[in-house]
């Protein structure tokens, strides 16, 4: 195991109404917020109305930025720094899913900074002050409600990147599973495979005598592929949302990678899918996952193995581990499928004329190598889009 710090500050507040609690637990940091949300989900939910009532009955001021898009724009954050600037708003509160919370965390390490907050996504500039975050979560997936990271796309060149920092862990995240009763059943499904995901790129690593957080992930993904079917079919089971929404916090914490190597190279090669087509985040993993797999098992398949037999219940082939391992991931696949997720780039709608492009933007022109278990280059990026296709 590698030494490591593990912290994490963000006040967690789980459970039945817990979102009447929002005027309370904002006001211990400001009087000027600005709100943030999406498309209008939280419209249709009566979410909107208790959580202005709240904020109201706390005596809050607070202005409104909605219309945050899934694969949130950069553009959007400058709208919103410019807001927060010029009307004195010191807090963010984002209300919403990954694309709510990362647009609202853009927001809050903009505003305190005199140049442009794309500097902190591209490299140029490193946080060194963030405005309070707090969140209301609507959907169990991105993980971004406790981590310390923001995903932005930039419309300029359509190049999807991430920046992080402790400084951006919000304050709060108030999770009611009741509040994600009006998932679609594709959202939940995406939400689902981007847990899994989370939980994938920490698990799969080289670092040895890591058993306890083996353990902790196995069980993670095993309540995901339990609880997310019975949510589908029954969107208001209160019990099925609540572990699926308590699973997707941890599996994104930082708890789960404490003291090991991590991968990332799948999240890196499905942001290059959600840049050019705006692919939800979790259907392009569901591709680029088990293809990675794919291509990288051999490298460590006693680690693959331990998936296949610990996650799947694969019986165990001990003259044949090879075939341990692809089971294990077939099974991974055949989930994805059973929840309606695409597994194929084709399936997805992508074509196979930009693979090269999006290989290079993913490796900085074949300057990178991505990945933890092993390390890939540009022409190992293409394989990978080749394995994905069909
Ligand atoms: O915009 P509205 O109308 O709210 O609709 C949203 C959106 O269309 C809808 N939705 C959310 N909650 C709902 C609901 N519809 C009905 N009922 C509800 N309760 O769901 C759609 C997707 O929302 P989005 O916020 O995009 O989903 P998600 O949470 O999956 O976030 C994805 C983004 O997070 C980034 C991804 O790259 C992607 O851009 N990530 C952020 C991370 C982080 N900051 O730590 C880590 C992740 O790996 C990920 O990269
Ligand atoms: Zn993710």
């Amino acid at each position: 195991m590698n030494n490591f710090t593990f912290y994490n500050p963000t006040r967690i507040i789980f459970g039945k109404g817990t979102e009447t609690r929002v005027g309370i637990e904002t006001a211990k940091y400001s009087k000027r917020v600005l709100l943030v949300y999406g498309g209008g989900s939280i419209r249709k939910s009566g979410l909107y109305d208790k959580v202005t009532a709240s904020l109201k009955e706390h005596g809050i001021l607070f202005m409104e930025l909605s219309g945050v898009v899934p694969n949130p724009r950069v553009s959007l954050v400058r709208e919103g720094i410019r807001l927060c600037r010029e009307n004195k708003l010191d807090f963010i509160l984002a209300v919403g899913g990954g694309s709510v919370i990362d647009t609202a965390k853009g927001i809050a390490i903009g505003v305190p900074y005199q140049g442009d907050v794309w500097d902190f996504y591209d490299g140029k500039a490193q946080i060194k002050e963030s405005l309070p975050v707090g969140v209301i979560l609507t959907i169990p997936a991105a993980g971004s409600e406790s981590s310390t990271s923001s995903v932005l796309t930039n419309e300029d060149g359509w190049y999807k990147k991430g920046t992080g920092s402790d400084l951006m862990r919000p304050k709060f995240a108030i999770l009611n599973p009741e509040l994600t009763y009006t998932l679609p059943p594709y959202q939940t499904a995406c939400g689902a495979a981007d847990i899994m995901a989370h939980v994938m790129e920490r698990y799969f690593t080289n670092t040895q005598d890591v058993d306890f957080t083996d353990r902790l992930c196995e069980a993670t993904l095993k309540t995901i592929i339990a609880n997310v079917p019975l949510a589908i079919a029954e969107p208001d089971n209160y019990a099925a949302r609540a572990e699926v929404m308590w699973a997707g916090t941890i599996a994104h914490n930082d708890l789960l990678g404490t003291g090991r190597d991590q991968d990332w190279a799948s999240h890196k090669i499905e942001h290059e899918l959600s840049a050019i087509y705006d692919v939800a985040h979790g259907a392009g993993l569901a591709v680029v996952f088990p293809a990675w797999m794919k291509y990288v098992y051999k490298h460590n398949i006693q680690r693959f193995v331990q998936f296949a037999v610990r996650v799947w219940d694969v019986d165990q082939d001990f003259a044949n581990p090879e075939r341990t391992a692809l089971a294990g991931i077939e099974r991974l696949k055949e989930f994805f499928r059973r929840i309606g997720l695409p597994v194929t780039l084709e399936e997805l709608g992508v074509r196979d004329d930009r693979y090269e492009e999006m290989a290079d933007k993913c490796t900085m022109g074949d300057t990178f190598e991505i990945g933890g278990l092993v390390k890939l280059k540009k022409k190992d990026v293409i394989e990978i889009y080749k394995l994905a296709r069909a």
